[in-house]
C-alpha cells in the first residue's frame, strides 16, 4: 500500500473558480495483483476546457486531465516498470490499473520515444493541443497557400501550433492575443500580423491585418470577439469552432452576442465544430508530422513548468485566466 494524493472539488464551481473550490485528498494505492501494475505521475496538464465538466461535478468528485506516468510496480507483462504512459485519470500522483478493467474513459496509450524529448511534451504540443491544432486546421479550415487564416486565443498551447502550421501551409497568419508578450512571441513564430484585443479596436485591427478578408477562422474564445471577425471573412471561408475560452465561467448564464447566421447565409461560410476526440484514429500519425516539424525547425513551443502537486489548483486557474504564453505544465 501506497499514499498519494489527489485533488478533489471541494465546493461547486460558480462564476470563475478559486483556490478555496479545490481540496486535496490521500488515497490508499494498494499493490498491484496479477495482471495490474502502479504508476506515478510525472507531469500533469491543467485543461481550461475541464472546466467546463467540473460545473455539474458533486463535491468530493475527481479533478479531470491527462497525465504523463511512469509504472512504478507491475505485475503485468505487457507493462513492465519503467513504461512511460500517458493517460486521462484525474489530478492525482498515483495510479493502481488494471488493464481488463480500466474505463475506456481513462485512454491510455504507452508513450513513443521522442527521440530525447522530454515525455511532458505528449501534454502540449504532441498531445491533445497539438493534434487539435493540426486536425483542426487541416479538416476543418482546409486552408490553402495565399489564403489569410486568423486564429484567436493564438497565445496558448493550441492557437500557437495553428499559427505555425498554417504557416508551414503557405498562408498568410493573423493571431489574437491578450498581451503584448503573446504578440511578440507571435510574431518570433513567423506570424505576419498579431494583436492583443484588450488594447485594439477588433474592426480596425482587422481591417489594417486582413485588408482582404479573412479565409479561415480557427476559433478558440467564442462571444463578441467571434461575432467581429466574422465581420470580416470571404466568402466561402470556413470557421473551425474549436474553444469557447470567453464563455467557460459563465456556465448556463451564458451572455447574449449577436446572431452569426446572417454572416454565415450571406458569406456563404463553413462553420463546423470540431472535436479531437472523434479522431483518435489519426492520433499517432498527427503527432508523427509535428514532432517532425519540430526537428526541422519548422514549429516551436513554449512550455510553463509549475514545480510540485500542490501547484494544481494554481496552475489551473492560472490556464483559465489564459495568463500563460503556451502550456502550462505542473511537474510533480
Ligand atoms: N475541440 C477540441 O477538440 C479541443 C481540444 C483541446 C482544446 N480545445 C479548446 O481549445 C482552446 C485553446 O486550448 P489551449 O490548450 O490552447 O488553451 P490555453 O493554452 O489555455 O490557451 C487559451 C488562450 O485563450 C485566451 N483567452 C482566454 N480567455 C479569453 C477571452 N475571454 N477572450 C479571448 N481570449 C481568451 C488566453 O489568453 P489571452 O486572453 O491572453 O489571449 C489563452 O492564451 C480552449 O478553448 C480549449 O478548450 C478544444
Amino acid at each position: 500500500m501506497v499514499m498519494a494524493k489527489a485533488w478533489v472539488i471541494g465546493k461547486t464551481f460558480d462564476g470563475a473558480p478559486t483556490e478555496s473550490n479545490f481540496r486535496l485528498i490521500e488515497e490508499d494505492v494498494p499493490a498491484p495483483k496479477q495482471g495490474e501494475f502502479a504508476c506515478e505521475a510525472l507531469y500533469l496538464s491543467v485543461n481550461p476546457y475541464e472546466r467546463r465538466s467540473s460545473d455539474t461535478a458533486p463535491v468530493g468528485s475527481p479533478l479531470m486531465g491527462y497525465q504523463v506516468a511512469r509504472v512504478t510496480e507491475s505485475k503485468n507483462s505487457e507493462y513492465p516498470v519503467g513504461t512511460v504512459l500517458q493517460l486521462y485519470c484525474g489530478w492525482r500522483t498515483r495510479s493502481l490499473i488494471n488493464t481488463k478493467e480500466i474505463p475506456k474513459v481513462v485512454k491510455m496509450t504507452k508513450l513513443p520515444d521522442f527521440g530525447g524529448k522530454e515525455p511532458s511534451l505528449a501534454l502540449g504540443v504532441l498531445g491533445i493541443p497539438g493534434v487539435t491544432a493540426y486536425l483542426g486546421l487541416l479538416d476543418v479550415c482546409e486552408p490553402k497557400a495565399g489564403e489569410t487564416v486568423l486564429v484567436s486565443g493564438s497565445g496558448g498551447a493550441l492557437g500557437s501550433v495553428v499559427g505555425q502550421i498554417a504557416k508551414i501551409k503557405g498562408c498568410k497568419v493573423i493571431g489574437i492575443v491578450g498581451s503584448n508578450k503573446k504578440c511578440d512571441w507571435l510574431k518570433s513564430l513567423g506570424f505576419d500580423h498579431v494583436f492583443n484585443y484588450r488594447e485594439a479596436k477588433v474592426d480596425d485591427a482587422l481591417k489594417s491585418a486582413a485588408p482582404n478578408g479573412v479565409d479561415c477562422f480557427f476559433d478558440n474564445v467564442g462571444g463578441e470577439l467571434s461575432y467581429r471577425v466574422l465581420q470580416h471573412m470571404n466568402n466561402f471561408g470556413r470557421v473551425n469552432v474549436c474553444g469557447a475560452m470567453s464563455s467557460y465561467n459563465y456556465g448556463d448564464k451564458q451572455p447574449l452576442i449577436p446572431s452569426p447566421f446572417i454572416a454565415c447565409m450571406c458569406k456563404r461560410l463553413k462553420i463546423q465544430g470540431f472535436s479531437v476526440l472523434d479522431h483518435a484514429d489519426k492520433f499517432e500519425e498527427s503527432r508523427t508530422q509535428i514532432l517532425k516539424w519540430i526537428n526541422e525547425g519548422k514549429v516551436k513551443y513554449r512550455e510553463e513548468v509549475q514545480h510540485g502537486f500542490e501547484k494544481m489548483p494554481h496552475a489551473f486557474l492560472t490556464a483559465l485566466k489564459g495568463n500563460v504564453a503556451g502550456k502550462i505544465i505542473v511537474k510533480v
